[in-house]
């Protein structure tokens, strides 16, 4: 693929997003950051030079088309897809409302979908483009406190490997990176309690919480030529946790 390389980042006012935005501009690329929270979008841009910052509601499908538009018009299209919007609280499936669940689910799965639906014809028409999707760790197996996050993050496997098997034959790799725990306010339901984080860091191989260093420079590799031949795949980034 010769230049330009333009990665569209959601969640990138977020801890992971933020890191792969830095990490994906460090690597040559021209940098979208989107996120629902458009001041920590533009914090991050303002970071990145050139880099631009949009504020878009991923659960709501105007939103995405509004970015759409602003995308054609600035002739800003990507060419690399990196979904690391989400959402996460600890929830019990008997006590979850119908509302909850909704706002799991539209964020996590179905604005991937939505950007996706949007982007795809565009990858297609240009027989290139690169989707890289953030799962977790919960969505391999089951948690506890997390059904259904863990539901719409095995969703996000799931579709990522149909990605790549409906759509690689056009030049367009997908693949997923499955995160253990990583320190950002996502993770504040354990950070904040150091003696349950030191019990957790005993259990795993690498003997600590992951940085969003560990997942920007997997993003990194999967983005760049390096990783060609790999398409659908689901990279576990874990420190071994689920070994
Ligand atoms: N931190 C962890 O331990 C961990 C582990 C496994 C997977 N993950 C996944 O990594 C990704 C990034 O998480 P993080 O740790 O950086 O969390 P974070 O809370 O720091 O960042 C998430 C970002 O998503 C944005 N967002 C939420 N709802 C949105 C919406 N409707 N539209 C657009 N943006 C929205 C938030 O504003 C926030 O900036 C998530 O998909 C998360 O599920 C995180």
């Amino acid at each position: 693929m010769t230049s330009p390389k333009i990665a569209l980042i959601t969640g990138a006012g977020g801890g992971i997003g933020s890191e792969i935005a830095r990490k994906l501009a460090a690597d040559g690329f021209q940098v979208i950051c989107v996120d629902k929270n458009g001041d920590a979008a533009q914090k991050t841009a303002n970071e990145i030079a050139g880099a631009h910052a949009f504020a878009v509601d991923l659960a709501i499908k105007s939103s995405i088309e509004e970015l759409h538009e602003a995308l054609v018009a600035k002739n800003l299209l990507p060419t690399h897809l990196v979904n690391a919007a989400g959402v996460f609280f600890t929830h019990d499936l008997v006590t979850l409302s119908e509302d909850e669940y909704d706002i799991i689910m539209d964020v996590n799965v179905k604005g991937i979908f939505l950007l996706c639906q949007i982007l795809l014809p565009h990858f297609i028409d240009k027989k290139y483009g690169n989707i890289i999707n953030i799962s977790s760790t919960a969505g391999l197996r089951g948690g506890r406190g997390r059904a259904i996050y863990s539901a719409s993050k095995a969703a996000v496997i799931s579709l990522t490997r149909s990605l790549s098997v409906d759509y690689g034959h056009y030049g367009i790799r997908s693949n997923v990176i499955c995160p253990g725990l990583i320190d950002t306010p996502m993770a504040d339901w354990i950070t904040h309690d150091e003696p349950a984080l030191r019990n957790w860091e005993k259990t795993l191989s690498a003997q600590r919480i992951g940085t969003t260093q560990d997942i920007a420079n997997a993003v990194s590799f999967l983005a760049s030529e390096n990783s060609s031949y790999i398409y659908g795949s689901t990279m576990v980034v874990d420190g071994g946790g689920t070994a």
